[in-house]
């Protein structure tokens, strides 16, 4: 594996696996890789014929008071890790490297509707979308791998792509877990032996909604309240947001939270098409 951490050292590298007719899997993260991160990295490797991992923990993406400054950095484990993955380059680019000057253009994701994690954290995913955007421009045309697990930043992500015309295809991947449940995060090395015993109430709330769903509940706000109240049967969890976003296949279940000092977002599919036994037309 190749470890580059100049931007013209990113493009040269990977315009020259496509000049030798080698297709390219991007796998955009902020390091600190887990076995979520690397769930991207095998299944582009599975896909593409080189694989490039970028490791950038992106200022723009958080606000004042959030925890740019304690994010967990590791560059040498990363790097073993993304080797053993089959990663083909690691991209792990300083500050300057990204943002030489103070940005004149930037990207905002307007079309997202002000709720969920636009609304918890103001100017996350336009930061989100600068980046991506940049990271975009760098790597050419490519397949782009994003986990189901930010689930409105990949929204954000494929509507850059039709927005603004990348040679982009992007990949959703399902979301790792943690054998009791808990998603996969960087953020859950913050966690106190305590606190990570708790924070599976998350996912625990994720699929109270899903039955609740399951036993024949159609209103969004009864789903949401049963999310939210799941979550305060843990003392020590403090709910941020619990919402239902019903659709006509599947439902979409998303939860935030607070544990300790710790936020953490996770969100379910619920399948809502007519079953084998389900009220769906009446043939004749
Ligand atoms: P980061 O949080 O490091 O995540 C990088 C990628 O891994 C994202 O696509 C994320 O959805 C995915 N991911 C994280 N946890 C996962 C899990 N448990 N299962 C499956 N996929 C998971 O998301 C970012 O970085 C940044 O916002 C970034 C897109 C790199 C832009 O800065």
């Amino acid at each position: 594996m190749e470890l580059v951490h100049t931007v013209e050292g990113f493009r040269k590298a990977l315009d020259g696996e496509r000049c030798a007719g080698r297709t390219i899997g991007l796998v955009p993260t902020m390091g600190a890789l887990h076995d979520g991160h690397l769930s991207l990295v095998r299944r582009a490797v599975q896909e593409c014929d080189a694989v490039a991992t970028t490791i950038f923990v992106n200022p723009l993406q958080f606000a004042p008071g959030e925890d740019l400054d304690r994010y967990p950095r590791d560059l040498e484990r990363d790097r073993s890790l993304a080797e053993a993955a089959g990663s083909r380059y690691l991209f792990a680019p300083s500050e300057r490297e990204i943002y030489p000057r103070e940005p004149l253009a930037r990207v905002t994701a307007a079309a997202i509707e002000d709720s969920l994690e636009a609304t918890s954290r103001p100017g996350h995913l336009d930061g989100v979308a600068t980046v991506v955007t940049k990271l975009f421009a760098l790597a050419g045309p490519c397949r782009a791998y994003f986990g189901e697990k930010d689930y409105q930043q990949l929204a954000v992500v494929r509507g850059l792509v039709i927005d603004l015309s990348f040679p982009v295809e992007v990949v959703a991947c399902p979301t790792v877990r943690a054998p009791d449940g808990l998603a996969l995060s960087s953020r859950n090395a913050y966690l106190t032996d305590a606190e990570r015993r708790a924070a599976p109430v998350l996912y625990r709330a994720l699929s109270a909604g899903e039955a609740c769903i399951e036993s024949g509940e159609r209103d969004p706000t009864t789903v949401s309240r049963v999310m939210r109240d799941f979550v305060g049967t843990e003392p020590s969890v403090r709910v941020d947001y619990a919402e239902a976003r019903p659709g006509d296949q599947e439902w979409r279940l998303f939860v935030a939270a607070w544990v300790g000092t710790t936020r953490l977002i996770d969100n379910i599919a619920v399948p809502v098409g007519a079953g084998p036994l389900g009220a769906g037309p009446v043939r004749s």
